[in-house]
């Protein structure tokens, strides 16, 4: 975020003339409901290659030759026309074993001759001249002989870093050798090339090829620029796995996370139901997970992130948009184990089964884990049947754990069954999802005002004002979409104390590699970019305070009077008034803000995240066509004067003293 602390820029915005009796917005700090340190949160699902070719940093397609067609992102040479490749490369399928890592590569070089395999990484592998790329192979050698060197190529096919492995060890099982390259020359569209020197046999399970600069520098960890950019929100919850993919397209597939901890090898490759193309209806059949990012670096990250974890868990269903496969009840038991031992390896201590599996993973530490939420997008009353079932299993062992619950996927009938159903059961939490246009985001800002204050709290689990319509391909994040989302929030932290988390979805998309749009933040190999809708998000975060007050015109909430949405809050931690404004409007505003009985200090910050252009948007190739811009302001006496520029999201920070 730039920030322009320039009072020329400001004049231009704010004390402009005086405004009259209809733009007088009033506060009143005794009606005041505390903001959850959780309310603003992150969503994450492995769509959009958001997770394999995404932020899990490994650079290599089809490391472990698991996919279904094992040579699938691998170049060999002798190619694989060539008779002879099938002496030199042959793919050992041994599942009925080793049915989590059932495949490996024999090499079996009788003459020394000119053998490689090529991976084309994730449409490429991009490196960064001077950085360092930590090349891994997981071997077995039956008949020395064989030397390895690695090798990092650029669009043209030069080498522009490359290291040998030597000392492979001999008959001795399984093996792991690491080579750090140097890289020399920046490149967007690389590969990588494994060359095999020498005669002799061996066995590869995997190779592997990281940058060393991982978030936290953590070996075969996360992409760092992808990561700072979910730290720069300080979120107050990360949800985690998803999304549809936590219920699969088939039970078969459905996310487990026990599948996802422990040695690489020990991960099962699954399929990802996102690889039939989604909303862009571009089919990616080489979108798997690795599980790379597993439960572990899950919890690791949310801790990292300084944010609540939020895993979602299956809940004995399958995608109702999809096949809808229903588990039965009889057959519930092993699911509601996996919740509960997901509590356990969470938080239960090193004399518990899955408290030690975490210590042994490296993790000593409690991650303390405070909620989970019983399916995605589910409902109906086959959900409600397994929900009561979870729910009854999970309470009288962990009382203390809050429980998320579904209401579907949108505004709909099922949805509204959901609600009364989940509202009679006194539910902790209900979970409700909203693709909607930006008429439907302004139009609703004022959903919660009338809700019920006594029943169960309310998450936004997922939700992103959509351009056009959902599932369209043409949804852009626009600046309008941006203001209609933060309009919306204005009515979420206005109503605080139901409303406790809330999360834009999904998170992350790569720039070529997409089934759904719009998304918070796009990539590529190499780079990433911020969304109007980002610095929404990031505002709301940093901006949280700690009680939501009372902002009023008329007696009544700033929610599109004039095109104008507002809301305001205080943070009793540094005594701050923090006052966000949304003008939906092409045209200019002079508003006052009666401060009453706030004793504000000189000077405050304003920050405002504004175009003159509704369908502006932000992309790799210009990243900062929208972007917040922060400045100070001096505060003369009780009436503050706020000159809203067109479009604009404009969030003030006032000091205050007692
Ligand atoms: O966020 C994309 C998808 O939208 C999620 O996977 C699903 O829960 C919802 O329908």
């Amino acid at each position: 975020m730039k920030s322009n602390r320039i009072i020329l820029l400001l004049a231009a915005i704010l004390f402009v003339h005086a405004a009259n009796a209809q733009d007088m917005y009033t506060i009143n700090t005794s009606v005041k409901k505390p903001i959850a340190p959780t309310m603003w949160g992150l969503f994450f699902e492995d769509i959009n290659r958001s997770g394999d070719g995404g932020v899990y940093a490994e650079l290599i397609k089809n490391r472990s030759f698991d996919f279904p067609d094992a040579f699938m992102g691998w170049g060999v040479q002798p190619s694989r026309g060539d008779y002879a490749r099938n002496d030199i490369f042959q793919v050992i399928n041994q599942s009925a074993d080793y049915p989590n890592d059932p495949k490996y590569l024999q090499v079996n070089i009788a003459k020394a001759g000119n053998y490689l395999l090529v991976n084309e990484g994730f449409g490429g592998i991009a490196v960064k001249k001077n950085s360092v790329y930590v090349f891994t192979i997981l071997y077995r050698v039956t008949v020395p002989g064989i030397s390895i060197t690695a090798e990092i190529l650029n669009a043209s096919n030069q080498v522009v870093g490359s290291a040998e492995i030597t000392s492979l060890k001999t008959g001795e099982g399984w093996q792991s050798a690491t080579a750090n390259i140097t890289v020399s020359d920046t490149t967007a569209d690389g590969k990588m090339v494994v060359r095999f020197n020498g005669a002799g046999k061996m066995d590869i399970d995997r190779l592997s090829l990281f940058p060393i600069d991982t978030w936290q520098k953590r070996p075969g960890g996360l992409r760092a620029d992808l990561v700072q950019k979910l730290a720069d929100m300080q979120p107050g919850f990360l949800r985690f796995p998803g999304g549809c993919i936590v219920e699969g397209e088939s039970i078969e597939s459905r996310y487990q996370w026990k599948k996802t901890i422990g040695p690489l090898e020990e991960r099962k490759l699954n399929s990802n139901q996102w690889s039939s193309g989604g909303a862009s209806g571009k089919a990616m059949p080489d979108y798997f997970q690795s599980y790379g990012l597993g439960f572990l670096e899950y919890f690791q990250l949310c801790e990292d992130l300084q944010c609540e974890p939020l895993p979602i868990l299956n809940c004995g269903l399958s995608c109702q948009f999809g096949a809808g496969e229903v588990v039965s009840v009889n057959e519930i038991d092993p699911y509601v184990q996996d919740a509960l031992d997901l509590v356990e390896f969470a938080n239960g201590d090193e004399h518990t089964k899955w408290g030690a599996k975490r210590a042994a993973l490296g993790h000593p530490g409690k991650f303390n884990l405070k909620m989970i939420g019983i399916g995605n997008e589910n409902w109906g009353p086959q959900y409600m049947e397994r929900l009561r079932l979870f729910t009854k299993a999970i309470k009288s062992r962990y009382p203390s754990i809050q429980l998320i619950t579904s209401t579907g996927y949108s505004p709909n009938p099922q949805f509204h069954y959901m609600d009364s159903v989940l509202r009679k059961e006194k539910v902790d939490i209900i979970d409700e999802h909203y693709y909607q246009t930006p008429k439907w985001f302004f139009m609703n800002a004022g959903k919660y005002d009338h809700s019920d204050r006594q029943g169960p709290k309310i998450f936004l689990g997922e939700y992103a004002c959509h351009s056009v319509r959902i599932g369209n391909t043409g949804n852009k994040n626009t600046q309008l979409c941006a203001l209609a989302e933060a309009a919306f929030m204005t009515g979420l932290e206005r109503n605080s104390d139901i409303v406790t988390m809330a999360a834009y979805a999904p998170l992350f998309a790569h720039v070529t590699d997409w089934q759904w749009t719009p998304n918070l933040i796009w990539f590529d190999n190499d780079t990433s970019y911020n969304t109007p809708s980002y610095y929404v998000q990031q505002l709301f975060a940093l901006n949280r305070g700690t009680h939501s007050v009372e902002l009023s015109l008329d007696n009544k909430p700033v929610a599109g009077q004039d095109s104008v949405w507002a809301c305001a809050a205080t943070d009793e931690r540094n005594g701050e008034m923090i006052i966000k404004i949304v003008n939906a409007s092409a045209t200019a505003k002079n508003k006052q803000v009666n401060l009453g009985n706030i004793k504000a200090k000189k000077t405050a910050t304003v920050t405002v995240l504004a175009s003159s252009d509704p369908s502006a948007a932000n992309s790799i190739e210009s990243p900062s066509v929208v972007e917040p811009r922060t400045s100070d302001i001096t505060i003369n006496g009780k009436k503050l004067a706020i000159g809203l520029a067109p479009y604009s999201f404009t969030v003030i920070k006032i000091k205050t003293t007692k």
